[in-house]
């Protein structure tokens, strides 16, 4: 049976859809905190924290669990940089708690979410896995962190790990069953079609002086389905006996903020309204994927390589809940 963390969130409520359209078994361990329990789509579900040991010992012991896939984290830029606490609570304490309780209980395959973060303002792009690491934020700090922590662990315990480094994860279930919901939501794409079904009244760039062609920053968007077939296969990659590495997952091509707005008025069909605004503290200008290794060593070919085709799963799902 499949662990899966943060299994009511964003990425990971896609992933559990994937895995059981695949007949996998998954139990979901989920706070509630950020997650929702209608997102939750196996049966077996178990609500508790990463931050208590107790409820960690209450899912190892009650399920036969062989591996895990790791999503429970917090995953705001700018938030991290406001309430770094949380960040280093949540995302370090957190995971360590998670690797403790695979080390007592002999769970030795996991999936990590990580993140484009890491790297920080990079000085080549696109970005291959093995560029310097200097996170400019909190959030990828505890990222990087842990990618550590797992080096460690996988050479001292045995605890084989694969670290997928998303790029942006954008778009949502294209059956419209599962969706986005960040509190507080800060990702450009759900606050732009917010924009658009009138919940807010103009969307504000962060920065328009980047050194880009349009000023606006760069970020290569990745649909959420095309993620949660990577993490089968990096789980299947371990299953076979794949040493522990990271992975980036993007699609290999940038949009700016400016782009992002456009393609969501071409989708929506709607004039949305534009502010300026200063930068974001902690956002890089560019971070775009060379994702060629994930493609040659996992097979994985993101079937999503539009970003209207992205934002338009976007779309569908978010104004199907206007009530
Ligand atoms: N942006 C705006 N206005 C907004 C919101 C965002 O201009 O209201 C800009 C940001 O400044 C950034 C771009 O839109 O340039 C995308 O911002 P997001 O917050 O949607 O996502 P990030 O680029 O901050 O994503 C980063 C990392 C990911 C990581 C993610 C975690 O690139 O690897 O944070 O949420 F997973």
């Amino acid at each position: 049976m499949i662990l899966i963390t943060g299994g009511a969130g964003y990425v990971g409520s896609h992933c559990v859809k994937e895995l059981l359209s695949r007949g996998r078994d998954v139990v979901v361990f989920d706070s509630l905190d950020q997650g929702v329990r209608e997102a939750v789509l196996s049966e077996d579900f178990v609500e508790g924290d990463l931050l208590r040991v107790e409820d960690l010992q209450r899912a190892f012991d009650r399920y036969e669990i062989d591996s895990v896939m790791h999503f429970a984290a917090l995953a705001s830029v700018g938030d991290s940089m406001r309430n770094p606490q949380r960040y280093y609570e949540n995302n370090v304490i957190g995971t360590l708690n998670l690797l403790n309780a695979m080390r007592e209980h002999g769970v030795k395959r996991l999936i990590f979410s990580s993140s484009a973060a890491v790297y920080g303002d990079p000085d080549l792009v696109p970005i291959p896995e093995d560029h310097r690491k200097l996170p400019k934020n909190p959030y990828g700090r505890t990222k990087w962190m842990m990618e550590q922590a797992m080096a460690d662990y996988s050479q001292a315990y045995g605890v084989r790990y694969i670290a997928l480094r998303y790029f942006n994860a954008a778009g949502c279930d294209p059956e419209g069953q599962l969706g986005e919901n960040h509190d507080p939501e800060e990702h450009l794409i759900p606050i732009v079609l917010d924009v658009a079904l009138g919940r807010r009244d103009e969307i504000t760039i962060f920065g328009t002086d980047y050194d880009t062609p349009d000023g606006t920053c760069i970020r290569d968007y990745v649909h959420v389905n095309d993620l949660a077939v990577a993490h089968v296969l990096a789980l299947d990659a371990l299953g076979a006996g794949a040493e522990s590495t990271a992975y980036n997952l993007g699609i290999g091509n940038g949009y700016s903020v400016r782009e992002v707005i456009e393609s969501c008025r071409r989708v929506t069909g709607i004039d949305i309204a534009v502010g300026e605004g200063e930068r974001r503290p902690g956002d890089p200008a560019v971070l775009v994927a060379d994702p060629t290794r994930a493609m040659r060593e996992l097979r994985w070919q993101p079937h999503f390589t539009d970003l209207d085709e992205i934002v338009e799963t976007a779309w569908r799902q978010r104004r199907s809940t206007v009530h």
